[in-house]
């Protein structure tokens, strides 16, 4: 008998895509083509019935009730920390602190470790392919402690050159803040190298890793960075949740962000001591039902073939990139080699605005504009571009739905 026949499918994309029923919908009379997913991605079935299921039969408030539900909540909750410290091989779950997404948890770093350890002159290092989220935060500390930014350059293709890298770095580097994965250009940085880098300049490593987390295996020890960030949505989760690891070490030395509820050990009006990490940092009823719901998104991702995932990702940008390549007047945005499954992209004489519009009436979803990226867009002489970021859901008849409908776009447009 042939082997191939009988070999199982390593990835079934149409089983996948039966998980999540918002793709059988269709838009302006055609059928939905989400290519999105890098600004929120669709969730699946089991991710909703969670969410139902919590706010139908098991929602109560957690770390306070003495009664059943809330005890059952807190055990949900405390469970969902436990799978995501599982999913990013943190080494305890006390090092995973829930936030609502990852701008709230790399505003939290820069509020607490950042004003409480940098002084004026100290140096902050980002790159030119950061996320306004991974840019603004570190600015407001700037104007707070008088501490320096630092941008180290991007190749025209979107990578990272190391050597341009380290050159941006020097004995006053406090901090090197970067994307895992950047959601413009897909470019997957070096970021152990990074961390070595930073490491041996005394400074600490924070990844961005909401694209990261998507598209790479993520385990923060063998990454070797200080801080890793993401948010739930963008991994099939829901919006309103994100986390912040951090070594436990880091997280006892840096003061609370916000104070409240169920961040204390002790108060009194003359003075209030902390819960240790990771309480320290969620004070007020935290995000329940959707850390549940994250967790949800981890067992999904969980029962499925990782790498088979990342192999089926990859096939579809591999075809993305060379349909767009092909169609006239297209141009490529970020094709740095090992890329993420994120493709931008601009076509002359279309505004990518126009362009995402006139693709919607065929159903497809892309975004454009200059997301969340402006000075990366200044960097490479445009002000936005259409970009189309592919999910584990997504189909190559989809990738080539994009092109016919561009297609389309040139003949309205052109
Ligand atoms: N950061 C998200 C994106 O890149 C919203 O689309």
């Amino acid at each position: 008998m042939n082997k191939q026949m009988t070999a199982p499918l390593a990835f079934d994309v149409q089983k996948v895509r039966a998980d999540f029923p918002i793709l059988a919908r269709e838009v302006h009379g055609k059928p939905l083509v989400y290519l999105d997913s890098a600004a929120s991605a669709q969730k699946p079935r089991q991710v909703i019935d969670t969410l139902t299921r919590v706010y139908s039969h098991e929602y109560a408030n957690v770390h306070r009730g003495a009664y059943y539900l809330s005890e059952t909540a807190t055990a949900a909750y405390e469970a969902a920390r436990e799978k995501v410290r599982g999913f990013i091989n943190a080494s305890s779950i006390k090092e995973v602190v829930f936030t609502k997404g990852a701008t709230e948890a790399i505003n939290l770093v820069a509020a607490t470790w950042g004003r409480a350890f940098l002084k004026p002159g100290d140096e902050v290092v980002i790159t030119a392919v950061e996320h306004h989220s991974n840019i603004v935060p570190w600015q407001l500390l700037r104007d707070a402690t008088g501490c320096v930014l630092k941008i180290a350059p991007v190749n025209p293709d979107g990578s990272i050159d190391l050597v341009s890298f380290e050159q941006a770095i020097g004995p006053k580097t406090k901090l090197v803040a970067v994307a895992h994965v950047s959601n413009v250009l897909g470019t997957v940085l070096p970021v152990r190298e990074v961390a070595d880098i930073a490491h041996a300049h005394g400074a600490k490593l924070l990844l961005d890793g909401c694209q990261g987390i998507v598209h790479e295996h993520v385990d923060v020890q063998d990454l070797g960075c200080d801080f890793y960030v993401f948010s739930g949505h963008k991994l099939y989760g829901p919006t309103g949740i994100g986390v912040l690891w951090a070594s436990l070490a880091l997280l006892e030395a840096m003061p609370p962000y916000q104070g409240g509820g169920d961040m204390i050990d002790t108060v009194t009006f003359a003075c209030t001591t902390w819960a240790p990490p990771p309480a320290k940092f969620e004070a007020g009823t935290p995000p329940i039902a959707q850390a549940i719901g994250l967790g949800a998104a981890i067992d999904y991702l969980n029962s499925l073939d990782r790498v088979a995932v990342a192999k089926h990702e990859n096939a579809l940008l591999r075809h993305a990139m060379s349909r767009l390549a092909q169609v006239p007047g297209v141009r490529l945005i970020g094709t740095a080699p090992g890329k993420a499954a994120v493709q931008s992209f601009v076509m002359e004489g279309a505004h990518p605005h126009d362009l995402a519009t006139i693709l919607d009436r065929s159903g497809v979803c892309v975004r454009a504009g200059h997301h969340c990226a402006q000075p990366l867009m200044e960097i490479l002489g445009v002000t936005a571009t259409t970009r189309a970021s592919f999910a584990l859901y997504n189909t190559m008849d989809e990738v080539d739905a994009l092109i016919t409908a561009l297609h389309r776009a040139q003949e309205v447009l052109l």
